[in-house]
């Protein structure tokens, strides 16, 4: 079992893209956390602010040198927006560059304090920082990432493809050699900061719509089990009428698909074991098996093989549509080997006929079983089919 990461009000992520940030907003709007942009602008509580969330940079990203955080997190360029919980708490934050006569924004660094992580700030972070940048007119966001935060940027629709022009962005931002470029598109009509609910009712708009095109909400009571008998020991044959159970009739079926279906079926069938029958003659080892034994060559082969068969006759029983099942087919061809084994002794060269053919039909008989198709058959089929 997955396991999952409850906050204060219940929520969770690993429920998909439609609850990540559920938990997140409802802290939001019950206004235990905010969301605020902070500059280096000099003011005392917002430098406080800025302090904690380079601290928090610091110790998510201990890769990254302290000092370059500090240099990016105070200069004037670029601003932050923070998560402040009860008033005060910064528990995480961006930290962003705008290039406005490009129209796009570089996420310096991101992070959530440890023990909140997992917990949908992230997203909800996100979100609301898409809202934000929305509104000053940028139309993508770019951000180097390090492989413990693909999967995090991915989830919050960044890719790796990037389709920015590369005039608008190259020389405007610095090469990172140990992260991946990752680029979002930011959509300007789609209302970030309720995009959980957005696609929620998307979501069920979809669900009401193909439940409307489909009878796949309907459920009927199963068939009771001691009406259910079987027809036939080889399965093949339904057990219960289809047409007696609710709710066939109403998908579309129809006997007559069914009966097609059955005849394709018996057609491909027949070809499968014609060609087992064809395969055997042509072989340098079928001489014994072709027909019949001859009562006058061999007197006493009756006496001791009570159940003969040979190859013509398993061609006749075919034709007559005499193998109602593979298996009846399979058991016939196989009986061709032992009775053979049984009538003779193992240095006879009707012994070893036997062996040599056997290990080579063996192949096909498995293939018939397994998907009643076997090699070489296939086209035949077709070539049958499209006549
Ligand atoms: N790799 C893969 N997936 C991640 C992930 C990571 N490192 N971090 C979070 N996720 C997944 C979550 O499992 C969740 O998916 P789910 O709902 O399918 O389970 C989704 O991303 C969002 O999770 P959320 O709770 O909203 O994210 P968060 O609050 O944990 O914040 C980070 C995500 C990356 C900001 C946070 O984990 C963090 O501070 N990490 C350390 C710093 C860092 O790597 N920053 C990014 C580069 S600057």
């Amino acid at each position: 079992m997955s396991q999952q990461f409850v906050g204060i009000n219940g929520e969770q992520t690993g429920l998909g893209f439609t609850n990540r940030d559920q938990g997140a907003k409802v802290e939001e709007d019950q206004g235990l956390i905010d969301f605020q942009i902070i500059t280096n602008n000099g003011n005392h509580d917002k430098m406080k602010m800025l302090i904690d969330l380079k601290n928090i940079f610091a110790r998510q990203l201990p890769k990254m040198p302290k000092e370059y955080i500090v240099r990016l997190v105070f200069d004037r360029n670029h601003e932050s927006m923070c998560i402040i919980k009860d008033d005060t708490k910064v528990i995480g934050g961006i930290c962003y560059r705008k290039y406005p006569t490009q129209r796009f924004a570089e996420i310096a660094f991101l992070a959530i304090t440890a023990n909140l992580q997992v917990k949908g700030y992230g997203t909800r972070l996100m979100n609301k920082f898409k809202e934000h940048i929305q509104k000053q007119d940028v139309e993508y966001l770019l951000t180097y990432a390090d492989n413990y935060a693909i999967g995090y940027f991915r989830k919050q629709g960044f890719y790796q493809e990037i389709k920015m022009n590369p005039d608008r962005w190259k020389g405007f931002i610095k090469d990172y050699d140990g992260g991946t470029l990752m680029e979002c598109y930011v959509h300007p009509s789609i209302d970030y900061g309720n995009i959980s609910d957005l696609i929620r009712e998307q979501k069920q708009l979809m669900i009401d719509i193909i439940k409307k095109l489909t009878l796949n909400d309907r459920v009927y009571p199963g068939i009771e089990n001691q009406n259910y008998k079987v027809e036939s020991s080889n399965g093949d044959r339904p057990a219960v009428k289809p047409e007696s159970v609710q709710g066939i009739m109403e998908s579309g079926w129809t006997i007559e698909d069914y009966n097609e279906l059955k005849k394709q079926k018996e057609k491909t069938f027949m070809i499968s074991c014609q060609q087992i029958i064809d395969t055997m003659r042509k072989h340098k080892s079928a001489w014994p098996f072709l027909e019949p034994v001859n009562k006058d060559d061999v007197p006493d082969y009756y006496d001791v093989i009570t159940d003969p068969i040979d190859i013509k006759t398993i061609e006749k029983k075919l034709q007559n549509n005499q193998y109602t099942s593979k298996d009846l087919f399979i058991k016939d061809v196989k009986r061709i080997f032992t009775n053979c084994r049984n009538y003779n002794q193992p240095d006879t060269i009707y012994y070893k006929c036997a062996n040599e053919l056997e290990r080579t039909i063996d192949d096909y008989l498995k293939k018939l079983k397994d998907e009643s198709q076997i090699p070489g058959v296939s086209k035949k089929i077709k070539k049958t089919n499209n006549k």
